[in-house]
């Protein structure tokens, strides 16, 4: 049996997942920059990575994250991506509130194509209230969000089923350029959406792309054991991200799925230092850029509550969970209730990672924290965060990978040209053409 491996995706925000990343001497400070995003990609590449990964947001302000407020769209991105790259995962966030599932499932199954089988959609139902006016619409209560999201996946995996392999005969002799047996529509009608199908592209190259689900709450749970092949999470300790697993893949059996089906990966920012002291003093001086007002629109936006009031000093108190995002509110308001954290605290925790885990050492430390969390039952990988770029990533692929390599946890080398390979899962079945030509 070969020995289990991590997997890791690299979240990329071209300013830095910390939100003052970009005032790092030598930091990238655009997310609108091809060459940046290139060099960022080439870095998960000599790494091995399994996945680079872009989330997506559809307002823009002043106070946000600077990389959530000027950024390309993340398929468009992802479409140059693929040209320059040969084996790195290519995961992009959509929503499932504000698009066409006709749409989505051809754009992701074009990226598919275009990167020979690299291409991931995480289905997003938009948390944030400040996206509906940009399409003249009432922001959905989250309940409905997820009622939504659950028939919009469905569509999607359906229309990308609605081609056989082999489809495409082309036979210059009869003139017959489809077999016409080997597709077919897909007449889904509804309580939300009506779509008729089939897509006007083939077969995915990966039968169809990974789907990647980040939801923690009872709807965001069911809609990711029944339909997720990769899950982020939101977590800030080891029990805590234990119990988040273990509810995860528990429910796995009741959707006929086996606990191997899903990768889970949480969220989490490395500060890495060639000693334990070079690498607080970085964590440091990343702080000393934190401003008031960008951490508190960012905290604002995950409590569903304008915290820019609040006493600095004062103990956090006991919040209900918001409309807007559930797994994101508990994991920041639960460390804050057990570390007795104040304002000014989870403001700091904010700025940091957004809400994410932080953790700060040598390399060999952060090899332990993450190989106590992968076989403790709390991980099957990583969603990296590098605070800023291109340094920190080059310090995490540098230092961090070769030490997890020595531990036979991670890769050496690519062994697979798709993502799926690279997550080790099978092809999936096809609900209309059975693999033995059915
Ligand atoms: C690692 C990670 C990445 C996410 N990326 C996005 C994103 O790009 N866009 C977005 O609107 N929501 C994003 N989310 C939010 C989730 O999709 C989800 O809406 C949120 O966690 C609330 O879900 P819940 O109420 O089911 O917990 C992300 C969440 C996590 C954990």
């Amino acid at each position: 049996m070969a020995r289990r491996q991590m997997h890791l995706g690299v979240f990329v925000l071209g300013t830095g997942n910390h939100i003052a990343g970009w005032r790092m001497p030598g930091a990238y400070d655009s997310f609108q920059s091809l060459p940046v995003i290139q060099h960022i990609a080439r870095i998960a590449e000599r790494g091995c990575f399994d996945l680079l990964f872009l989330g997506d947001s559809l307002q823009a302000g002043a106070n946000d994250h600077p990389s959530f407020t000027a950024r390309f769209e993340p398929v468009t991105m992802l479409s140059a991506l693929a040209a320059t790259t040969t084996h790195l995962g290519l995961g992009a966030t959509m929503s499932t509130s504000y698009m066409e599932p006709f749409n989505v499932a051809r754009f992701f199954a074009s990226l598919d194509h275009l990167s020979g089988g690299r291409a991931a959609w995480n289905a997003v139902t938009s948390s944030n209230p400040r996206a509906a006016p940009n399409y003249g619409r009432e922001h959905a209560p989250h309940a409905d969000r997820y009622r939504v999201a659950e028939e919009f996946v469905d569509v999607v995996m359906g229309l990308w089923d609605c081609w056989d392999e082999g489809a495409i005969v082309a036979e210059r002799d009869t003139g017959r350029y489809i077999d016409a047996a080997k597709m077919r529509s897909l007449d889904h009608q509804g309580e939300f959406f009506s779509v008729k199908g089939p897509l006007n592209i083939g077969r995915c190259p990966q039968g169809r792309p990974i789907m990647i689900q980040a939801g923690a709450s009872e709807p965001g749970l069911n809609l990711a054991a029944r339909t997720a092949d990769v899950v982020f999470s939101v977590v800030q300790d080891l029990e805590e991200a234990q119990a988040g697993y273990a509810a995860l893949k528990s429910r796995l059996p009741g959707f006929g799925r086996r606990a191997e089906e899903v990768a889970v990966l949480p969220g989490v920012m490395p500060i890495v230092g060639r000693t334990r002291q070079e690498a607080r003093d970085l964590l440091d001086r990343l702080q000393s850029f934190v401003t008031s007002t960008n951490a508190a629109s960012l905290l604002s936006s995950r409590l569903g509550v304008d915290v820019s009031g609040f006493p600095p000093d004062e103990r956090v108190p006991d919040l209900p969970l918001p409309e807007t995002s559930h797994g994101f509110a508990r994991a920041m308001l639960s460390k804050a209730r057990r570390e007795e954290m104040t304002w000014r605290d989870l403001l700091n925790l904010t700025g940091a990672a957004r809400g994410h885990w932080v953790i700060c050492g040598t390399a060999a430390d952060i090899a332990d924290t993450l190989q106590e969390w992968f076989e403790g039952g709390a991980a099957d990988g990583f969603n990296v965060m590098p605070a800023w770029f291109p340094g920190a990533f080059d310090d995490f692929v540098d230092q961090v990978v070769p030490e997890l390599q020595r531990r036979g946890l991670f890769r050496e080398r690519y062994a697979a040209a798709t993502l799926r390979g690279h997550l080790g899962l099978d092809m999936p079945e096809n609900r209309f053409f059975s693999r033995a030509g059915g």
